[in-house]
């Protein structure tokens, strides 16, 4: 049962949480988990030995930049690399490295939405890359590289690392590689990581550490209602649940009420109510087989030209051609 008093949101997020908090089963979007705080979880996270994607990704990069480089670079023609979501670019700059070593002619252009993490980035590329031409872009992805598209003839070359993709259900995901696409040109890459399938153990165990990291992650999405929605929610009233569906191969994040209890939302005048043992459904991070993959790049209208994979084949990265 829930009681509420307003309806009227001020924001994305407002609107998000009082749908999910009032819907059934109740449910919380992982883009939520991204604070100052969230974003130190998760690079604790990636430093987990549990969190196996993230070295992968490393492994790749490293054994792979040459071969990579030259599919960058084929023909000798100028590039721009646009990376979506970059982060602390970390793993790029192993590329990018590479790249400035060997002269490739190419320009950096990371997009992000948080202005401070990309002044971070340009800070630090310059400091440890003098070399490399960057430009950095606040904003949404779409929006941003529709700007890049209209501002010059260079052939884009677009990075989407860290399974980022996998925290979207199929038809979403399809709907993102489209956008993508669309903006898209003859001779324009798309580079992007794939978490793929195996021993069931080792998901469960990247998604659920032993040291609560995972755990405190997930459940900063409350702290963060509690402190910017006036909520009282009690931490500790909640477990931190990881499922993996390994025939779909769909990981999912819960938090699970341990008890009767009802939250007040003070900003949304909105009073939920748990009975015990009921869910809060968080997060999924998919895992892919080539298969899938052939699939979503098919009804996104791109195709496979070439793929990575570490050498314990846990992870790939697929670089895909406008079809
Ligand atoms: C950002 N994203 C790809 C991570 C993942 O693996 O789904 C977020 C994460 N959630 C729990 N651990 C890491």
């Amino acid at each position: 049962m829930q009681e509420h008093t307003q309806t009227i949101f001020e924001t994305q997020f407002e609107e998000d949480v009082y749908k999910g908090l009032t819907d059934f089963p109740k449910h919380i979007s992982s883009k939520y988990f991204y604070d100052a705080k969230g974003d130190k979880l998760f690079q604790d996270i990636m430093h987990m030995p549990e969190y196996y994607l993230t070295d992968c990704e490393f492994d790749i990069l490293e054994n792979h930049k040459a071969e990579i480089a030259e599919l960058f670079g084929a023909g000798n023609y100028k590039f721009n690399l646009i990376e979506l979501g970059a982060g602390d670019g970390k793993k790029t700059k192993i590329l990018l490295k590479y790249l400035s070593e060997n002269d490739f002619d190419f320009k950096y252009l990371p997009i992000d939405i948080s202005q401070n993490i990309l002044n971070g980035l340009e800070k630090s590329v310059n400091e440890e890359l003098p070399k490399v031409k960057i430009q950095t872009m606040q904003g949404t992805y779409f929006e941003t590289l529709k700007r890049i598209n209209m501002e010059n003839g260079a052939r884009h070359i677009i990075l989407f690392l860290g399974s980022n993709i996998g925290n979207l259900l199929h038809p979403q995901a399809i709907e993102f590689l489209k956008s993508v696409q669309q903006l898209m040109h003859e001779g324009d890459l798309f580079f992007v990581g794939f978490d793929m399938k195996k021993n069931p153990q080792t998901i469960l165990d990247a998604y659920n550490d032993k040291s609560g990291i995972t755990a405190a992650f997930n459940k900063n999405v409350l702290t963060r209602i509690n402190n910017e929605l006036g909520a009282n929610f009690n931490l500790d009233g909640f477990l931190h649940w990881e499922v993996y569906n390994p025939e779909s191969g769909t990981a999912k994040s819960y938090l699970v009420s341990q008890e009767k209890q009802s939250v007040s939302l003070e900003k949304l005048g909105l009073k939920v109510d748990f009975e015990p043992w009921e869910t809060i459904h968080t997060e999924i991070s998919q895992k892919y087989d080539d298969q899938i993959v052939n699939w979503l790049a098919e009804q996104a209208g791109l195709e496979i030209i070439d793929q990575f994979s570490d050498e314990k084949k846990l992870y790939k990265n697929y670089v895909f051609v406008k079809q």
